[in-house]
């Protein structure tokens, strides 16, 4: 079967990666979510007291910095699992400020493309179907309810024990990065024209990775 990629885009706790995860496995495919590589960068700025605001530092520090994502979902900086490391409540705050910068964004999508050439990628983030494959043969914008976002993230907290605030703050916290990732200078979330949007509130996993694999099903059946 001829290999894609797809790209997957939309706001924070829409359920991107969830889904990313599910396809990929359906297809075969590999799965890899761009915003842990903000992460990381977050999370090596505040362990070596990088200012987040100092760009220049910032991109010097990550030209060091290797960031390997396994087929398996694991997050590697330098060589370290940092899997866990990069999905506290500071790193995510941290991961938004550093996202902000142009010349952090131009290394991290040149290695994103890099990545992505041999095909057979599912990349979830918030500029791939804008910037990073402009090319990709399937792009999804997927949104859902600033309420519907947070009664999942909800939901995650308590099944994984994570301390967590009620709905209502929770659904004022995703409005606010909602504001913040469409309104910053440098590559704001927006759906490209050729996007296909689905609104995942009243859908359930299944019903979402079924939609977008009867997108993708035409593609895989052509010819090389
Ligand atoms: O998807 P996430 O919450 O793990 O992303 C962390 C941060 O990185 C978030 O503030 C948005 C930003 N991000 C981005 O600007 N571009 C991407 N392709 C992926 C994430």
């Amino acid at each position: 079967m001829k290999k894609i990629n797809i790209a997957i885009d939309g706001p924070s706790a829409a359920g991107k990666s969830t889904i990313a995860k599910r396809l990929g496995a359906k297809l075969g495919y590999v799965h890899l979510d761009t915003g842990a590589m903000y992460r990381c960068t977050a999370l090596k700025c505040v362990r070596e007291g990088i200012s987040l605001s100092d760009e220049q530092a910032v991109c010097d520090m990550l030209k060091q910095t290797k960031i390997e994502l396994t087929p398996e979902g694991g997050v590697f900086m330098d060589g370290e699992d940092v899997s866990t490391a990069i999905r506290t409540d500071e790193i995510s705050l941290a991961a938004s400020k550093v996202s902000a910068h142009k010349n952090v964004r131009s290394d991290l999508v040149a290695r994103q493309q890099e990545m992505a050439k041999a095909k057979g990628f599912i990349m979830d983030g918030r500029d791939i179907g804008t910037v990073v494959l402009k090319d990709a043969e399937v792009k999804i914008f997927m949104t859902a309810s600033a309420r519907a976002r947070a009664e999942r993230r909800y939901k995650q907290n308590i099944e994984k024990g994570i301390p967590t605030s009620d709905v209502e703050t929770i659904a004022e916290e995703i409005r606010q990065r909602d504001y913040d990732d469409t309104h910053r200078a440098n590559s704001p979330l927006r759906k490209a024209d050729d996007a296909v949007e689905i609104d995942t509130s009243d859908m359930s996993i299944e019903e979402v990775v079924e939609r977008i694999y009867q997108l993708a099903e035409p593609f895989l059946l052509k010819e090389e």
